[in-house]
């Protein structure tokens, strides 16, 4: 009897083990065998000492036990020996010598590609998009954003409330990668005067001036959500030099951080403070929404139905509240302009 296997790959995101939970049921359905694959790629290197270092049988039992779990229990990593052609090869073996017919890979674009190598391999797979990110611009929702996005709310939601009671001004800073949605959705849903993304270029002083005008129109407690790849986009601004003449410890070349900007913004908006608040692994590590369950669960029976109908290098993504499935190269070639009308509506501009 031929099986199908299911990994995890990348940064993990709630709602991965959700879709394992699915892609099991759709298996146990087809009467096939399910083989969970542990860390991802890694688990297809051969390096474990045992058959269970690498791989679990995930039989009813195992899956009803995980299905409410946050995080990945299959375990998760990036595997960067996985560009190497070799590898490829003596992974693609090793799945045809445990004869199986499929496999499910649940991750982001990196694991998309690794997918897409091993279908000319001869394995035929099936991507879902994991990853908080929502960087994949094929789908308008990767699973376990929402989750995201709703962590960052209630994060976003709570510290408003404080630096209400306190008139002081906020720099919170989300997860994304290169991409703005989660801290343009943040943003959105809560009310805060300032989203920083690194889909629009912007400066250290650009924000100091709106913050100072928000001030002085009587917000002393505005937010600003920014998202973590806006380090890397801001126009160079040195740290060191503006803080040190206030007697700030700080280290020649230091690079920006949240606490730093808002340290900066204290200063360039004459405030008696300008608070920080990183939201960090919460995002990632949070019980899944019903929204990402919902996909998970959808996601993970469509993968079976294809691979039972011998279609394979494939993704599955959600448009128009729709689940559909696309060639993962075309996919990976998608290009999905940004939001700019709500990002300015969010500015004021
Ligand atoms: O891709 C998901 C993500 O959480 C990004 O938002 C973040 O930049 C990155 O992973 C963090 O990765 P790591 O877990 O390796 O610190």
């Amino acid at each position: 009897m031929p099986n199908i296997a299911v990994l995890t790959s990348g940064g993990d995101s709630p709602g991965m083990n959700a879709a394992v939970v699915s892609v099991a049921r759709g298996a146990a359905r087809l009467k096939m065998p399910l083989i969970g694959i542990k860390r991802g790629f890694n688990g297809l290197l051969g390096k474990g000492k045992t058959w269970e270092d690498d791989y679990i049988r995930l039989d009813l039992d195992t899956v009803l036990d995980i299905a409410d779990l946050p995080g990945t229990y299959l375990r998760t990593a990036r595997c960067t020996e996985f560009l190497e052609p070799a590898v490829r090869e003596r992974a693609a073996a090793l799945l045809k010598e445990m004869d199986v017919a499929g496999l499910v890979v649940i991750g982001g674009n990196g694991s998309f590609t690794g997918a897409m190598r091993l279908c000319e391999l001869g394995i035929p797979c099936i991507g879902i998009p994991g990853t908080i990110d929502n960087d994949l611009a094929y789908t308008e929702m990767t699973l376990g954003f929402d989750t995201a996005i709703n962590v960052c709310t209630d994060a976003v939601r709570a510290i408003r409330a404080t630096s209400r009671s306190h008139d002081r001004p906020h720099v919170v800073e989300v997860m994304g990668r290169n991409c703005g949605d989660i801290a343009l959705m943040t943003a959105a849903s809560t009310g805060s005067e300032i989203v920083v993304v690194p889909e629009v270029k912007w400066t250290v002083d650009g924000i100091a001036r709106e913050l100072n005008r928000l001030i002085e129109s009587g917000n002393t407690r505005a937010t600003v959500v920014i998202a973590e790849g806006c380090w890397e986009s801001m126009k160079p601004f040195d740290v060191y030099q503006f803080l040190k003449p206030y007697g700030k410890q700080v280290f020649e070349g230091e690079p920006m951080s949240a606490n730093r900007f808002a340290s900066v913004l204290k200063r360039k908006c004459g405030m008696v403070e300008v608070r920080s608040t990183v939201v960090g692994y919460t995002q990632r590590g949070a019980q899944p929404t019903s929204r990402d369950s919902t996909f998970a669960f959808e996601a993970g029976q469509m993968a079976m139905e294809l691979l039972h109908r011998n279609i394979s290098n494939e993704v599955i993504g959600i448009r128009n509240g729709k689940i559909f499935h696309m060639p993962i190269d075309k996919a990976l070639k998608a290009h999905r302009p940004f939001n700019k009308t709500l990002y300015n509506q969010i500015n004021g501009l």
